[in-house]
């Protein structure tokens, strides 16, 4: 069986995705989630909500995976790799992001802008150390595929079916030639240290023949908890200004995810690079 980890599953993109991937692919889930283990079996009931998906087995929830601390995230790639056996992860989805908005440098706040880069940086930075040695290599994708049974990749285009993938929520604010406003300063430097992993990481999974590419993903506005104290409650989606809600949201990031490909076209290419919603690059 095919995997995808979902990191940050019960935030508001993370979990829709989760929704998505189990309704329209044939993938396993891995649902991790710095929600307490007692909320594992509700926060799976919910992903469940409104399907008639009977192989509830697809999905696990691994609750109390703070990746601000490695041993968590260390301790749930073990057991994938215990359950599902080795080279068997197609996508990893990093979700985690949280925002303190500074205005100006009054407001800089040493402890809360090293939490963001904790969350928003190095937590992705250690899923992909614990999750990426699963993802087989280009040479055991092939012979995997070839086993593929005649309903095909169990990625269902979600993700290209020549790679594997792996998955930085990013944002546009992290790009520091696109900066022609200022503000959020630390939130901003987060989201360009992602970028910069990112196109780290997909040097590595070149290096290492990995079946893999990296992406940094820009999902727009998207009205959430994380975007109504900026964008305020009554926000409505304005799709043709980048506003969008949730379902919007997911139609566009899979559209994109399922783009991203290797291509020995130098003009096209997708690794190590960040792309908004519309599969458009963001200049770093
Ligand atoms: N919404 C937007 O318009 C927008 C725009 C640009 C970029 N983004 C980025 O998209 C991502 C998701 O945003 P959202 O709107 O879905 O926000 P959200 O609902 O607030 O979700 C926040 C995410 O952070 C995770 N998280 C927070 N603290 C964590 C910790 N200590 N350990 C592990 N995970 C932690 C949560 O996962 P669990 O609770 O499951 O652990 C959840 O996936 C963020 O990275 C955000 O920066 C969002």
């Amino acid at each position: 069986m095919s995997v995808a980890i979902i990191q940050g599953a019960s935030g508001s993109i993370g979990f829709a995705l989760a929704q998505h991937i189990l309704r329209h692919t044939n993938l396993s889930v891995y649902a991790l989630t710095h929600q307490p283990k007692s909320q594992e079996t509700e926060l799976s009931e919910r992903i469940f909500q409104g399907s008639n998906i009977k192989d509830k087995e697809r999905l696990s929830v691994l609750g109390e995976i703070d990746i601000s601390e490695e041993r968590g995230l260390q301790d749930a790639a073990k057991l994938v790799e215990e359950r599902e056996g080795k080279d068997k992860v197609r996508l990893i989805t990093c979700m985690a992001g949280i925002l303190h908005a500074e205005k100006s440098l009054s407001s800089i706040d040493p402890s809360k802008a090293l939490r963001q880069f904790q969350i928003n940086t190095l937590g992705h930075l250690l899923t992909y150390k614990h999750f990426v040695p699963l993802i087989p290599s280009k040479k055991n994708f092939e012979k995997l595929s070839s086993e593929w049974s005649s309903s095909g990749d169990p990625a269902k285009g979600l993700v290209h079916s020549r790679n594997s993938l792996c998955l930085s929520m990013s944002a546009r604010v992290g790009s520091i030639s696109d900066n022609e406003r200022g503000g959020w300063y630390s939130y901003r430097a987060s989201k360009a240290a992602t970028n910069q992993i990112t196109r780290t990481l997909e040097h590595e999974l070149i290096n290492k023949n990995s079946s893999a590419l990296a992406i940094g993903y820009h999902p727009g506005t998207v009205i959430t908890s994380f975007t109504k104290p900026v964008i305020g409650e009554n926000a409505k989606p304005d799709p043709s200004n980048g506003r969008f809600d949730l379902k919007q949201a997911i139609d566009k990031m899979t559209n994109v995810m399922s783009k991203a490909k290797r291509h020995d076209d130098a003009n096209e290419k997708w690794g190590g690079r960040c792309f908004d919603w519309k599969g458009e690059r963001i200049q770093w």
